[in-house]
C-alpha cells in the first residue's frame, strides 16, 4: 500500500530482541541496554498474528533485525512461522553472523532467504575493540556458513567510522573479487551512541574514491529494494554497495516501516512517534483493528529523516532497540 507521499510500502523490519552479543562501540552503551522482560517482548505468536494481519496489504519482505536476533530462542521457528504467510516473498535477516555457522542450516531449511552481516573490521584486535570483545573468526565462519547455505545474496555490512576503521576500506572491497559476497560500505548515521560520543561519519564518495575509481556501475541482480547503490571491481565475483542515508537522502524512496521487539510499530527511523501494537493484540485486537493500526501510523509517516553533519537524530532508541 501507498503512504501520502506515494511511496509504495512492501518491507517491514521486525526486531525480535534488543539484546545483543557483541556491544559495537556506535550501536550499544558499554553496559548494555537495560533489559527488557519477556512480558515486555512481543511473543513469536504475537508477531506473526500482526504479520498476517499487514501482509495482505501489501508487504513482501520482512527483515528480522535484533539487536541480535540469532540470541533469541526459537528464531528458526520464528522463521517457519513467517515463512507460512501467504504473500511474504522474501524473509531476510541482518544478523552480527557470530552464532551463524551453527545455525545456517536450520535457518535456510526453515525459510529463511538471505542474510546480511554486520562486520567493521577486519582485524582481530581492533573488530575486538568495535564490538567490545566480540570474535572475528566467529563472524568469518558465520560468512562461510552462510554461502554454504544459500542464504544468499550475502552482504557484509561495513559501518566506515572516521579515524577508525577507514584505512581498511580495500581490504573490505578485495574480499569480493573471489567470492560472491556483496561488500556495503554505510555512512555512520548519529544516533544513540554514534552521536554521544560525536563519532565521524565518512562520505560514501570518499569511500568510492579510495577505491581509486575503478568502479563499474552495475544493476544489482536482486529485487532488494533497499537504499543501497552497487557497484562491481573489474573481473570481480561479487558486489560493492553503499549507504549513504548521510550524503543522499533515500528517503523519498523509502519502501519500509519497523517493528521494535516490544511492540511498537515506527514508520521512519528518525521519527520518535510509536504505534502500540502490543497493547491491541493483547487487547483482542482482531486482524481489522491491527490492519486499521498500521494504515493510520503509515499516514504518518514523515516524508523523510532530517539528520546531516550538524543536526543528529532524535533521542530515544539507541539503534541496537530500533534493529537499524
Ligand atoms: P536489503 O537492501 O533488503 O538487503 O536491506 P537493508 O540494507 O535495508 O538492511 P540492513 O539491515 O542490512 O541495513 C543496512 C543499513 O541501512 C543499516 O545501516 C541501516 O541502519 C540502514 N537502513 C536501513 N533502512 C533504513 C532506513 O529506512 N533509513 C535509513 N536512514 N537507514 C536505513
Ligand atoms: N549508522 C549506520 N548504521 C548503523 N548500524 C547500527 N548503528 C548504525 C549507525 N549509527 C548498522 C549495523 C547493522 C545495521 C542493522 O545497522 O552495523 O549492520
Ligand atoms: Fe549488536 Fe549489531 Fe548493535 Fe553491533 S550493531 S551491538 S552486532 S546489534
Amino acid at each position: 500500500m501507498k503512504d501520502r507521499f506515494g511511496r509504495e510500502i512492501d518491507y517491514i523490519r521486525v526486531s525480535v530482541t534488543d539484546r545483543c552479543n557483541f556491544r559495537c562501540i556506535y550501536c550499544m552503551p558499554e553496559g548494555g541496554v537495560m533489559p527488557k522482560t519477556c512480558a515486555d517482548i512481543l511473543r513469536f505468536e504475537e508477531i506473526a498474528r500482526f504479520l498476517e494481519a499487514i501482509v495482505p496489504l501489501g508487504i513482501s519482505t520482512v527483515r528480522i533485525t535484533g539487536g541480535e536476533p540469532l540470541v533469541r530462542k526459537g528464531i528458526a521457528d520464528f522463521v517457519r512461522m513467517v515463512r507460512r504467510i501467504p504473500g511474504v516473498k522474501d524473509i531476510a535477516m541482518t544478523t552480527n553472523g557470530s552464532l551463524l555457522a551453527g545455525m545456517a542450516a536450520d535457518l535456510k531449511s526453515a525459510g529463511l532467504n538471505r542474510v546480511n552481516i554486520s562486520l567493521d573490521s577486519l582485524r582481530p584486535e581492533r573488530f575486538g575493540r568495535v564490538t567490545r570483545g566480540g570474535d572475528l573468526k566467529s563472524v568469518l565462519k558465520g560468512i562461510d556458513a552462510a554461502l554454504e547455505n544459500g542464504l544468499e545474496p550475502v552482504k557484509i555490512n561495513c559501518v566506515v567510522i572516521k579515524g577508525f576503521n577507514d584505512d581498511e576500506i580495500m581490504d573490505f572491497a578485495k574480499l569480493t573479487i573471489e567470492r560472491n559476497l556483496t561488500v556495503r560500505f554505510i555512512e555512520l548515521m548519529p544516533v544513540g551512541e554514534s552521536k554521544k560520543a560525536r563519532m565521524n561519519f565518512v562520505p560514501a564518495g570518499r569511500i568510492s574514491r579510495s577505491l581509486g575509481g575503478e568502479l563499474e556501475p552495475v544493476e544489482y541482480p536482486e529485487e532488494g529494494k533497499g537504499p543501497a547503490v552497487y557497484y562491481r571491481l573489474p573481473g570481480a565475483k561479487g558486489f560493492i554497495g553503499f549507504i549513504a542515508p548521510m550524503t543522499r537522502h533515500f528517503c523519498a524512496e523509502c519502501n519500509r516501516v519497523r517493528l521494535t521487539s516490544d511492540g511498537k510499530l515506527k514508520v521512519c527511523l528518525d521519527s520518535e512517534e510509536e504505534f502500540d501494537v502490543k497493547a491491541a493484540l493483547r487487547g483482542g485486537a482482531s486482524g481489522e483493528d491491527l490492519r486499521r493500526i498500521f494504515t493510520g501510523a503509515l499516514m504518518r509517516k514523515p516524508d523523510g529523516h532530517r539528520m546531516n553533519a550538524v543536526r543528529f537524530g532524535k533521542p530515544g532508541r539507541t539503534m541496537c532497540q530500533i534493529g537499524g
